[in-house]
């Protein structure tokens, strides 16, 4: 496994990111093998929201804490809130009460880390700005980041934050990179010139966020995995071969294609399947060369100009 250096106090966190937004649909018993298998493994970060499952697979992920104490300080546990009732919402008050809520579902003191999951238009970055100072000094949140943020929208809420921001997650895979595409097509009369996101990669590098990168396998927005995919010839070709030649996986290869962009990238999994964790932590020591990079980028059906 590789780590990397998150948050103000520099914690080592795996490269690769347990996402828990699946693992409402479980039993409580396989949640916990999930879990352990997950540290055995060598991750100790784990992805949560307020939302997932309805507030469920906290409550799961809760009680595996419960019944094995000494793993709380072995991980590294976030969460995120800020959706609700149809709307994106920061105020203070439901930043504050939405904390408690995930606390108690996790059965523990504090988060690690705390995003917002999606931008509120109507935020008021000095509210934000009171709540996780209020979080911070009561020890309940030690790191704060965001999700689904462009540059700009980073920069407005940190002008009214008293910490910096640790994190953005963000949507991205081998299928579903515009944040780089425009980056590769700037000025041109091309629909792939079109910069949905204002430059977050660049920004995020500038700044040392960790980028988080969420549904690292999926065809658009939860669409079911490129992986084997008839829509996707070349670049399934590509990954076996990849897979073969550094005796890894399939999966892994798409992993290892997110982790060697040179931001300090964390890859955040969706899988519930043991195996499937597996190959996404032996991921983290496959190195791709830049023409390997390249070539799976082109392999989606892309060109350069
Ligand atoms: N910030 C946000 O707005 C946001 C949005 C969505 C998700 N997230 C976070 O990102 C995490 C990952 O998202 P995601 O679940 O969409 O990720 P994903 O890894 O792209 O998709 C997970 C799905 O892929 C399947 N899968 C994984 N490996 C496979 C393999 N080797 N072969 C075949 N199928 C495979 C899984 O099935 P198996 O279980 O059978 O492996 C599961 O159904 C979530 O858990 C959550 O923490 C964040």
């Amino acid at each position: 496994m590789k780590y990397l250096e998150f948050g103000p106090e520099k914690d080592l966190v795996s490269v690769i990111g347990a996402g828990c937004m699946r693992i409402a649909g479980m039993t409580e018993d396989a949640v916990e093998a999930f879990v352990l298998n997950a540290v055995d493994h060598e991750i100790n970060f784990f992805d949560h929201a307020d939302i997932y499952g309805g507030g469920k697979s906290e409550l799961l992920f809760g009680s595996v804490l419960k019944k094995h104490p000494s793993l709380r300080e072995k991980i590294f546990i976030q969460s995120k809130c800020a959706i609700h009732d149809g709307l994106f919402d920061f105020d203070r008050d439901y930043i504050l009460k939405s904390v408690d809520g995930i606390l108690s579902r996790l059965n523990t003191d504090h988060l690690d880390s705390l995003l917002l999951h999606r931008p509120d238009a109507l935020m008021e970055p000095e509210e934000v700005g009171e709540a996780f100072d209020i979080l911070k000094a009561s020890g309940k949140v030690r790191s704060f980041g965001v999700s689904n943020m462009n540059r700009y929208q980073m920069e407005l809420l940190s002008s009214g934050l008293n910490v910096d921001l640790s994190a953005n997650q963000l949507q991205m895979s081998l299928v579903h990179a515009p944040m780089l595409e425009a980056g590769f097509n700037v000025n041109m009369m091309a629909d792939a010139s079109v910069m949905r996101d204002g430059g977050t990669l660049e920004y995020c590098r500038l700044k040392k966020v960790v980028v988080q990168t969420w549904s690292p396998l999926q065809i658009g927005y939860f669409g079911g995995v490129f992986l084997k995919d008839e829509r996707y010839p070349e670049l399934n070709a590509l990954l076996d071969q990849l897979a073969e030649e550094q005796h890894t996986t399939p999966d892994a290869i798409a992993y290892a294609w997110l982790l060697r962009y040179p931001a300090k990238m964390q890859v955040i999994t969706g899988t519930t399947n043991n195996e499937h964790l597996n190959n996404a932590a032996a991921a983290a020591d496959v190195v791709l060369t830049k023409k390997q990079w390249y070539d799976l980028y082109k392999a989606v059906g892309r060109r350069l100009p």
